[in-house]
């Protein structure tokens, strides 16, 4: 009986071990940057422009030269680094066992950032068709090539799918206007960099279109860029918004340093090109000479595409601009390093290490490696 017991005991404790997730130690600290106080009425104050901001420092110590700064893309938080949907460790914790320091973020105006009500534009929210459509369960729609060959979200993709159900109830609304989220999370972001100095930045999707407005304020502190089906193409919207002018200054809404200077978009000359890229796809491009993004030139970029996203439509159009505007990009479409069947939400899909490992932590250590053996940072 006594026997009985301790095997029950044992095989109890054994369920629970197993339902331990695995998880690094480490120490969690939050702060907020880039606020201002909004006079009121009545002699009191609002703050509005922070972000939310926290630092998660593996416990076994930093080995690595610089922290990674995540920027999640639209209707997203920071949450979407954390563990996946289903339960798994996701990027922050795959960086973090790997020796990084890391830095999880609302953008601005959105999630624990404040959205103030008589300051910040207005805000929308993204359904979940649409989330469906486009991100979990593409398979099922068939809106684009590629899309049905989506296998790698956890679960069915749709309402009623537990997995799906927690993805969806993390998403917030959003800033309607990306001018605006561009403007706000540029100032934001330098505030960030200037507090915590050099810096990896991970961006994804929307948080692509600010990559570049952050980057150009504080070169010196980019020490490489890595972009997730980054927001482009150049100078249109996506393939869902029928090419309306979107991004006026290339991939941006808000105006960067080119050289020679552009003082407004319309300097920015342009070319369709339709050699090369998809039937019935036009990809629009700067006339050569381009003018460049002159304070970026020293940065080393990598973008990556995944197999079935609707990005692998035009983000090769998008990479082609940053070469033009001068950038040394590494584009990584997944399945020509065999990483098949992988969608838009690729680091939180089942073979988010993989990626994490194959694709984007060895990038990051061999652009980092020669900072690595001369640094000490301590
Ligand atoms: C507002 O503050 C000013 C300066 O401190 C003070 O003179 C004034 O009486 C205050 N007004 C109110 C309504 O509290
Ligand atoms: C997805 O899975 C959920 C839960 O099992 C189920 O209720 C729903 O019908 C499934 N949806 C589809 C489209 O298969
Ligand atoms: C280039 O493409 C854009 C978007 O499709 C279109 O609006 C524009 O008219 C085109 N320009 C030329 C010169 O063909
Ligand atoms: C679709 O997938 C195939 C096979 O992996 C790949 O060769 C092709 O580039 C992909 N096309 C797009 C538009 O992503």
């Amino acid at each position: 009986m006594l026997d009985f017991t301790l095997i029950v005991l044992l095989v109890a404790g054994f369920a629970l071990a197993a339902d331990v997730r695995r998880g690094t130690a480490h120490y969690r600290e939050y702060f907020y940057v880039g606020y201002s106080y909004v006079p009121q009425s009545g002699n009191t104050s609002i703050a509005d422009g922070q972000i939310y901001v926290e630092r998660l420092s593996p416990a076994s110590g930093t080995t690595q030269p610089y922290p990674i700064l995540f920027i999640h893309g639209s209707g997203m938080t920071g949450t979407n680094f954390l563990n996946t949907p289903d339960g798994r460790p996701g990027w922050a914790e795959w960086f973090m066992e790997n020796g990084y320091e890391v830095y999880l973020v609302d953008q601005a105006a959105r999630g624990r950032s404040p959205w103030q009500q008589s300051v910040d534009g207005l805000q929308t929210t993204i359904d979940t068709l649409s989330v469906s459509q486009l991100f979990t369960a593409t398979e099922v729609y068939d809106l684009w090539p590629n899309s049905t060959l989506h296998t790698q979200w956890p679960g069915n993709g749709t309402v009623g799918d537990g997995v799906f159900d927690q993805f969806y109830a993390s998403m917030v609304p959003l800033l309607e206007s990306d001018g605006e989220s561009g403007t706000k999370n540029q100032h934001a972001f330098v505030a960030l960099l200037d507090r915590i100095g050099e810096v990896i930045l991970l961006t994804h999707s929307q948080a692509g279109l600010f990559t570049w407005p952050i980057a150009d304020a504080r070169p010196s502190l980019v020490k490489a860029i890595v972009t997730i089906e980054p927001g482009g193409p150049p100078f249109i919207g996506d393939t869902f918004s029928s090419n309306t002018p979107k991004h006026p200054w290339g991939l941006t809404e808000v105006p960067m340093t080119y050289d020679p200077p552009a003082a407004s978009p319309s300097d920015l000359q342009t070319v369709n090109v339709t050699e090369g890229r998809l039937p019935g796809y036009t990809c629009i491009l700067q006339q050569e000479p381009a003018r460049k993004w002159v304070n970026l030139l020293d940065i080393p970029v990598l973008s990556i595409t995944s197999e079935t996203s609707w990005h692998g439509i035009f983000d090769d159009c998008t990479v082609d601009f940053m070469r033009q505007a001068g950038l040394t990009v590494d584009f990584v479409r997944l399945q020509d390093v065999d990483i098949h069947g992988n969608g838009h939400m690729m680091f939180m899909e089942l073979n988010s290490d993989e990626i994490a490992e194959k694709v984007v932590g060895k990038w990051i250590a061999e652009k980092t490696k020669s900072a690595m053996l001369g640094s000490s940072r301590e």
